[in-house]
């Protein structure tokens, strides 16, 4: 098998026109970590594919199936079982397109400082976290480097043209209201995510990559949240807050306890469950 690219998280593999992408176990927090999260690859995949199912009515997906059955033979054992989205290979537009509904990370430090986002001026008097009267549309470029830079709805709308960048605007404001919805439902704050979209051969918007996942988005519990302070990120927030405690050299990096990583995979298992309904079968 041609396997084209090994992204922060994901493989990919070229199978005839399309590809198929290999959610791993690897993990990142601002640099790639050395260790593997048990389920997480397998947690990422199923959860995309949930939504994309779920929302294939509002806007086309590039998901073919994530059956391994109908894929290639190599990807029928148990190192690829529910890792593996067979998809319509696109053209991928150099953006990642971000819906905030409650104002946290750069776009709180951002608002404290009097500085807009994105060309957007918020409303005044907000606190940290407040759910914003209304979503807004914070695209930043997608760097190699991984050095993402905001843009204005006007540089979006100048690079990919007026058509493209208002449709994508409303259909990932759209997909977010109705994920924010279904999520509180579930005990489920969604305070932002991020999509990805491309196009594909004859010149159609498609939603690609990955979808409200715990990688793409920042998941709160309704139950804990606290107005005015930061909230926890139901996924590798220990994680993050020890990297976040120590320089990381390479022997800190090697010496993450055990239990801190066993602990980011069960939330990974958790938050598939309140999501979906369903446990991850392996
Ligand atoms: N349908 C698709 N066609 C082509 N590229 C895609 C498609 N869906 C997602 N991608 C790209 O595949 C990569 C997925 O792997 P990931 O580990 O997320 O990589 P990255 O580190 O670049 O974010 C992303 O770069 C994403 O833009
Ligand atoms: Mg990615």
């Amino acid at each position: 098998m041609k396997k084209i690219y090994e992204g922060k998280a994901r493989d990919i593999y070229e199978v005839e026109n399309d590809l198929i992408l290999v959610s791993t176990d690897r993990i990142s927090v601002h640099i790639p970590l050395p260790y593997k999260v048990k389920y997480k690859g397998q947690v990422l995949n199923k959860m995309s594919e949930f939504w994309f199912n779920k929302f294939e009515n509002t806007i086309p997906n590039h998901m073919i199936t994530a059956d391994t059955k109908s894929m290639p033979k190599y990807f029928q054992n148990e190192d690829f079982l529910n890792r593996c989205m067979l998809v319509k290979k696109l053209k991928m537009l150099p953006f990642e397109c971000i819906v905030r509904g409650h104002i946290t990370g750069t776009c709180w430090e951002k608002y404290i400082k009097g500085e807009d986002v994105c060309g957007i001026k918020l409303e005044k008097g907000l606190q940290q976290s407040q759910k914003l009267s209304y979503p807004i549309f914070t695209p930043t470029t997608k760097e190699p480097n991984g050095k993402d830079t905001n843009v204005t709805f006007e540089e979006f709308k100048k690079s990919i043209g007026l058509e493209f960048a208002t449709k994508i605007r409303d259909k990932s404001i759209e997909i977010y209201l109705m994920a924010y919805d279904y999520l509180l439902s579930k005990g489920i704050i969604l305070a932002d995510t991020k999509m990805e979209f491309g196009i594909d051969e004859f010149d159609n918007l498609i939603l690609g990559d990955e979808l409200l996942t715990p990688d793409s988005s920042r998941f709160w519990l309704a139950k804990d949240f606290k107005l005015g302070k930061t909230q926890t990120n139901y996924d590798r927030e220990e994680l993050r807050n020890f990297v976040e405690s120590r320089s990381m050299t390479d022997e800190n990096i090697s010496n993450i306890p055990k239990e801190i990583i066993f602990k980011v995979s069960q939330k990974y298992l958790d938050i598939y469950k309140m999501v979906t309904g369903h446990n991850i079968v392996c």
